[in-house]
């Protein structure tokens, strides 16, 4: 993430979407978690968002990672001395290495608007839905390749540009990591929304997701 976009990100520009649109269409999509839910949240940038997945959806305990030193200096300061969040630094194409996290670990899994960051998105994905216990559930917002690839966010900010997904990609790839789409939403064909939950076994024909979301 390059500075400009490190700016937007902090600012309101950000926050006023993620807290007033962002988190309720997400609770009125999968629900608030159950009590004692142990979250992740992959691309955690300053910590903000811990304050939603903790306050709004509900969560026990919330572990935050992200591969940006700066951000994450900033997120261990708003945190420090707080019992129920761990920061840590890794990359969400490697759970394993990032917070030792063994599979099915976590209840919940939450991203802010990372995966589009990620050059090897299905690894991430991947990820997530090993250390999602069955029944847990992964959140998304995401951005798509069109939203990319607009001259403004293309001249401002830096993000990979091989092999980007629109919302039909990213929600035909989260069943064959044992996610089924619960609910999902798109926004002017630039953003999505929606939330995905772990099978309870792995089922090489997962039922398909017939909501449309364009
Ligand atoms: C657009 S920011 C979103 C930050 C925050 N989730 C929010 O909504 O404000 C994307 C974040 O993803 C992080 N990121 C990029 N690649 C990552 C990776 N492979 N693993 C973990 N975090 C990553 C960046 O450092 C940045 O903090």
């Amino acid at each position: 993430m390059n500075t400009v976009e490190k700016m937007v990100v902090a600012s309101p520009l950000r926050r006023g979407p993620q807290i007033w649109y962002e988190t309720p269409l997400l609770l009125r999509l999968g629900g608030r978690l159950d009590p004692g839910a142990h979250a992740l949240e992959i691309g955690c940038g300053t910590g903000r968002g811990i304050e939603l997945i903790l306050n709004r959806f509900g969560a026990a305990r919330v572990d935050g990672i992200d591969v940006d030193p700066d951000s994450l200096a900033r997120a261990r300061r708003r945190w420090h001395g707080n019992s129920r969040v761990a920061i840590v630094q890794g990359s969400a194409t490697d759970l394993r290495t990032a917070v030792d996290a063994a599979d099915a670990s976590y209840d919940a899994v939450f991203d802010f608007a990372i995966v589009h960051h990620i050059p090897d998105w299905r690894a991430c994905l991947a990820e997530v839905g090993r250390v999602l216990r069955p029944g847990g559930r992964f959140y998304f917002s995401e951005m798509t390749a069109r939203a990319l690839a607009r001259p403004t966010l293309a001249l401002l900010f830096d993000h990979p540009t091989e092999d980007r997904f629109d919302a039909r990609d990213f929600l035909a790839e989260l069943p064959r990591h044992g996610l089924d789409v619960i609910g999902s939403k798109s926004l002017l064909g630039d953003y999505f929304f929606g939330v995905a939950q772990r099978r309870e076994h792995t089922d090489p024909t997962p039922p398909t997701h017939d909501r449309d979301p364009h």
